[in-house]
Order: C-alpha cells, then structure tokens, then sequence
C-alpha cells in the first residue's frame, strides 16, 4: 500500500512544479526545490523520531502505539515522495541545470558537489528502507533491520546536506530548526541505546496508573 502512496504523492508534486514552471514566476522551480527540500527534511527526521518511539514501546498519552507507528510509516512514505520532488524540481530548473543523473550519481553536479552528495547518498539509504520494507515479507528480518537502521547515517547525511547546500542556511530560524530536530534525535537516540531500562521503568509506571480499559 505505501509505495503506491509515495508514487501517487510524487506524481500530484511533480504535476504541479511542472505547473508551476510554465505557469508560474521563474523562481518558482527553484522555489519548489528549497520548499520540498525543507518539507522531506522534516518527515524524515518526524519518520526517525517515530521509529525510535516504536522500538521503545513509548506512546505518551495518545493511548495506542499504533498510532505511533502510523505515524512513522506515513512520515517515511511521504518523505520519499517530496526528496523525488526535490529531485525533479532542480533538473526542471532553468538557472541551475541538473541533468537526470546529478540526482542519483553522488559528485556529478557542478552546484555545491559535495553538499549536495550528501543529499544524494542520504535518498539511496531512504530508498533503500522504504523498498526493503516493501519487500519485508520476502526478506530475512535481520536483513530488514540492518537496512532499517540505515536510517540514522541517512538522518545526519541529510541534516549536513541541509546545512551545507541550503540557502536558508544564513537564517537564524533555520538554525533554530536545525538545532531543536538534532536536539531531539540525539536526546531519542540517548533513550534508544543507553537508557532502555529506565524508558522501560517509566513505561511499567504509566501503565499500572493508567485506568483498567
Ligand atoms: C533525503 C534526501 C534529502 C533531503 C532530506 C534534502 C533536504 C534539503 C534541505 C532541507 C535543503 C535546504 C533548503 C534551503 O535551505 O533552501 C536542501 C537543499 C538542497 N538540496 Fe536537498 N535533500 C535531499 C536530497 C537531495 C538530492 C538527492 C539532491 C539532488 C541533487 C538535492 C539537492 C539539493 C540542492 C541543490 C540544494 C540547495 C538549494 C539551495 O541552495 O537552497 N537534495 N535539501
């Protein structure tokens, strides 16, 4: 069900950067890419910070871990869709001229190399957790995890790319952003490996006050 999610979400974006681009101003390509850039960033890190509350068990006050788990599934499937938005927005533009591969093939592009690599590696590893995940049930589940957990390298590439590509980059509010969802990993991250028992105390502690249902 979710990739046909991820593939309808790309179509409707990529219908309307095109769109935009012969009807709108000529920034609008440009604008596009930097918006869905900005928009893919926040889902990843929401698919991240989701799946760390999956693997912990840990659903404060919203009463079903499955909610939680929507929640990181759906983060993850619309994040793809808006980095392949990204994507198409930058070889639709007519300033910066991406050619096809300089989205898939990491240091082809002559705009910010290296920055913008890091972009690149961080969609294969995206990629590579959605369509393994797609194809869970054909493949051993210690070999699902492994790629699964490429998700943390993925997060930090597309923070640095974020950081070192992006415009916005020179806004303090950008900053802020930045600052508050690393923060946030870090502090999930910290829970995650560290301090599992005392998440697992916490858990028991909220469970047994909690009203029989
Ligand atoms: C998981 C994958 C990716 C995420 C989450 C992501 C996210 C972002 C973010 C947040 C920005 C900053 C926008 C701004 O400050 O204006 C950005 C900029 C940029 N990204 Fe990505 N990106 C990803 C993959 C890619 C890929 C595959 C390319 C393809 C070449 C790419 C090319 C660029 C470029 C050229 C910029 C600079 C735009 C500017 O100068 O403002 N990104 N990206």
């Amino acid at each position: 069900m979710s990739w046909k999610v991820t593939v309808l979400v790309a179509l409707m974006l990529g219908a309307s950067v095109v769109i935009g681009r012969e009807l709108g101003p000529e920034t609008a390509t440009w604008d596009s890419t930097r918006a869905a850039g900005w928009v893919a960033y926040l889902l990843l890190w929401a698919a991240v910070f989701s799946g760390v509350g999956v693997d912990l068990r840990f659903h404060p006050g919203v009463g079903r871990q499955q909610v939680v788990l929507e929640l990181h599934r759906m983060s993850g499937t619309l994040g793809i869709a808006f980095v392949l938005a990204h994507g198409l927005a930058l070889t639709l533009d007519r300033y910066v001229a991406f050619d096809p591969w300089d989205i898939v093939v990491p240091l082809t592009s002559d705009y910010r190399p290296v920055p913008v690599a890091l972009g690149v590696v961080a969609l294969w590893l995206t990629a590579a957790i959605l369509v393994s995940t797609w194809v869970s049930a054909r493949i051993p589940r210690t070999a699902w995890r492994s790629i699964h957990l490429l998700a943390y390298p993925a997060y930090v590439l597309a923070l640095l790319h974020g950081l070192l590509a992006g415009s916005d980059t020179e806004h303090w509010p950008t900053h802020v952003i930045y600052s508050l969802t690393a923060g946030a990993i870090l502090g999930a991250a910290f829970l995650r490996s560290v301090a599992r028992d005392w998440v697992a105390a916490a858990r028991g502690r909220a469970g047994s006050q909690s009203p029989a249902r």
